[in-house]
């Protein structure tokens, strides 16, 4: 049996207690860590020093989702801070093949995203490279907004390349995951789910992330 791996992104929680936060999801599989520049997407979050309070503050495993321009800059040094993968935008990234590269050599897994327009054939190359591929099931940006089902083909594409033996990776998506969405998105083949506000809008942040848990188990 598979065991859905389950990554809360910190975006929808308290940035003013982000240790409490963390722990309040201590049985998750990684902790999800929104990195965005107002550049790349219209909005700005966190950077590399609260990514290294955070490694300092808890054990998850972070994985850090680089919504930024100029990534072959600045990816390093959240590999070097520590971070266990460091997913990228293909949109972003001049040389993904080198960063890949870099951060593995910087001692993390290199993750890819691509935006829910872009297409994954065009970067299967490139992919050979990567540990992870982040499908994006909402534009990037924001918490909260309806996940976008027409994503899942790609995902069904990713999934059968890499139970075909052509690629090698763990399939995340992230956007809009939540009780009503998961289920459709464990079927097309996902190995980790981000959720924000489905899990840090919950009375219980714990509790909700066990529910998306059991009920991605295929
Ligand atoms: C959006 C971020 C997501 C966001 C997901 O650009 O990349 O990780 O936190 O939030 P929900 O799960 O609320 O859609
Ligand atoms: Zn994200």
């Amino acid at each position: 049996v598979h065991q859905p791996m389950i990554a809360p992104s910190i975006l929808s929680a308290d940035f003013a207690r982000l240790a409490d936060e963390a722990a309040a999801v201590a049985g998750a599989d990684w902790l999800h860590v929104d990195v965005m520049d107002a550049h790349f997407v219209p909005n700005l979050t966190i950077g590399l020093p609260v990514v290294k309070s955070l490694r300092a503050a808890t054990d998850l495993p972070l994985d850090c989702h680089l919504m930024i321009e100029d990534p072959d800059r600045w990816a390093v040094g959240y590999a070097e801070a520590g971070a266990h993968n460091v997913t990228v935008h293909v949109e972003a990234a001049a040389d993904p093949v080198r960063l890949a590269k870099d951060l593995r050599a910087a001692g993390a897994k290199a993750g890819l995203s691509l935006k829910p327009g872009t297409p994954l054939a065009p970067h299967l190359d490139v992919l050979k490279h990567y540990d992870t591929l982040l499908v994006m099931s909402v534009e990037p940006g924001f918490g909260g907004q309806g996940f976008m089902p027409e994503v899942l083909d790609k995902v069904r594409e990713a999934r059968r390349l890499v139970d075909t033996g052509h690629l090698t990776l763990l399939v995340e998506i992230d956007g809009g995951i939540n009780a009503d969405t998961i289920e459709q998105a464990a079927e097309a083949g996902v190995d980790c789910f981000v959720a924000g506000s489905a899990v840090y809008d919950a009375a219980d942040p714990g509790a909700a992330l066990e529910r998306l848990r059991a009920q991605a188990a295929r």
